[in-house]
């Protein structure tokens, strides 16, 4: 019987369950964000569909990163099956608000993760994390900012205020 060289595993199982929650977290927020495309889409919102498109992308590669990271280190990243995204909106600024809502609750996943990997002595994933939480700060940052410029032109026509929203 041959045995096969097995890499050996330099993250922790527990910590490498919390990163594969964390690719089916990030790829649902693909999901949404491409579903908020499509609504922006539709209605000829120019800027926050390119938005949009581009945030649907960015969330997928963060999965990616996180999937290889798993694999690269000796664990075994999960594919995971992305349920039950929403495709309905009310409005422009409720999108934006709900993305806020949900790059927070990233943040916060991304928070618990560092917080176990100190715990287990894991430094690779402590250190690998420090990018996400970076990125995540400048996630926040940049719905708020954008959840700014609806207070200041609130009353505006809507195509007006999206020429006004960042494309990125
Ligand atoms: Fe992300
Ligand atoms: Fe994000």
């Amino acid at each position: 019987m041959k045995t096969a060289v097995r890499k050996q595993m330099t993250i922790d199982p527990l910590v490498m369950d919390l990163l594969n929650n964390q690719i089916a977290m990030e790829m649902k927020a693909s999901a949404s964000y491409l579903a908020m495309a499509s609504w922006c889409d539709q209605r000829e919102l120019l800027n926050s569909k390119e938005f949009f498109y581009k945030q649907a992308e960015e969330e997928r590669e963060h999965a990616m990163k996180i999937f290889t990271f798993i694999n690269d280190n000796g664990g075994a990243a999960i594919s995971p099956n992305v349920q039950n995204v929403n495709n309905e909106f009310e409005s422009l600024r409720g999108i934006y608000e709900t993305s806020l809502e949900m790059e927070i609750s990233v943040t916060q996943s991304i928070f618990k993760i560092f917080k176990s990997a100190r715990k287990e002595d894991d430094f690779v994933t402590e250190v690998f994390l420090q990018w996400f939480i970076t990125e995540q700060a400048e996630e926040e940052d940049t719905f708020r900012s954008i959840i700014d410029i609806f207070d200041l032109m609130e009353g505006m026509p809507l195509k007006m205020i999206d020429e006004r929203l960042p494309k990125e």
